[in-house]
């Protein structure tokens, strides 16, 4: 009988232990005022980690609205300047540059890619001397210029690995001496960072570096971006024989492998949110600087719910930004930059 209310006493007594020992451990502690967060806070998101992505039409003194991405202009090379100088006013360091063709300029080789001419390389000879310390950001891959809006050359209807290779060497080299800083090809053809540092190093570009779309998926989020550079009703087919099975992580860990044996000198995960596994994966065993691409979908859902009154959109723009800083990224392509850096600005001086 004793022996039974001992044990039972025993049983209370280290329950009691047990749950004071929990409450020890109060992770609520360090949340409890603003100074407390931000002196535990582990990732910092700031406009250093901003390259903006803009659209590009001809002509002059015209913004043209993006109908499926609220808030975003394809922006004639004069407003572009104008554009450029107000980033790097608010200290973004760098962007990205994407041409609405006109339609009767794109052939099934993608010809108007190398003319030393095109509205790229206008642009970029507007933006080197206007605004001299931004990064520039060139997209190398074709199908801002095919007739069917592949980012290869075809025969039939297979995209051809190594004549495509060629040609983005030709046009890496077009932007480069039109003031490129930054190649990042986009094409997901195999062998062509390689390639593309060869001829660069070969015609003296050796200090133009290379961000290789090494894990580049072929998503459905990328509908909006499509619209904006007037691809979507020229693409016959879809890209999945070159951009990677959204199922594959592995095989993400081998393309950036490759990529930064052939010379790649970023790295960048595109789309950005549903892949942060992919951008936490090629951090930790790559250590490279490695970015994400939150694309024309994701920015355009954020875009629409906001509108919608569904959800705090500007809360949502710095949460998602700030969870791919958690990831392992060490820098943004979004169509937020501007909204973002101002908000940052804002939030220093508050
Ligand atoms: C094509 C390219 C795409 C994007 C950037 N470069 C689309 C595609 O592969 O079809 C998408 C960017 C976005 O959706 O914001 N080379």
């Amino acid at each position: 009988m004793h022996d039974r209310i001992g044990s039972l006493e025993n049983a209370r007594r280290a329950a009691a232990e047990d749950s004071a020992l929990a409450l020890a451990r109060r992770p609520r502690r360090n949340r409890r005022a603003d100074w407390s967060r931000r002196l535990v806070r582990e990732t910092t998101l700031t406009v250093d980690d901003l390259i903006w992505p803009i659209f590009l039409i001809e002509g002059e003194g015209r913004r043209e609205p993006v109908s499926a991405m609220p808030g975003v202009d394809r922006l004639t090379v004069d407003e572009a300047v104008r554009a450029v100088e107000d980033a790097a006013s608010l200290g973004i360091p760098a962007v990205a540059l994407f041409p609405y063709t006109d339609p009767a300029k794109r052939d099934a080789q993608g010809s108007e890619a190398l003319n030393p001419d095109n509205l790229v390389c206008r642009a970029l000879r507007a933006l080197k001397s206007a605004v001299p310390h931004i990064g520039l950001v060139t997209d190398v891959a074709l199908d801002p210029y095919t007739s069917h809006g592949h980012d290869g050359l075809m025969e039939g209807d297979r995209i051809l690995n190594d004549a495509t290779v060629a040609t983005l060497v030709r046009q890496a080299l077009t932007q480069a001496h039109a003031g490129a800083d930054v190649i990042a090809p986009s094409d997901m053809m195999d062998g062509r960072i390689g390639a593309i540092r060869a001829g660069l190093d070969a015609a003296d570009f050796t200090d133009v570096q290379i961000m290789s779309y090494a894990a580049k998926y072929a998503s459905a989020f990328y509908g909006p971006f499509r619209d904006a550079i007037g691809t979507s009703k020229a693409l016959i087919g879809d890209k999945k024989t070159y951009q990677m099975d959204p199922a594959n992580g592995d095989e993400a860990l081998l393309e950036a492998e490759l990529d930064v044996a052939e010379g790649a000198d970023m790295l960048m995960v595109k789309p950005g949110l549903p892949y942060l596994d992919i951008v936490r994966r090629l951090k930790d065993r790559f250590r490279m600087p490695t970015y994400a691409y939150q694309v024309s979908g994701e920015y355009s859902m954020i875009q629409a719910a906001a509108r919608n009154g569904w959800l705090d959109g500007d809360a949502a723009m710095m949460e998602s930004l700030t969870s791919f800083k958690r990831a392992g990224a060490d820098g943004v392509l979004t169509y937020f930059a501007i909204a973002a850096a101002k908000r940052l600005r804002g939030e220093r001086q508050g």
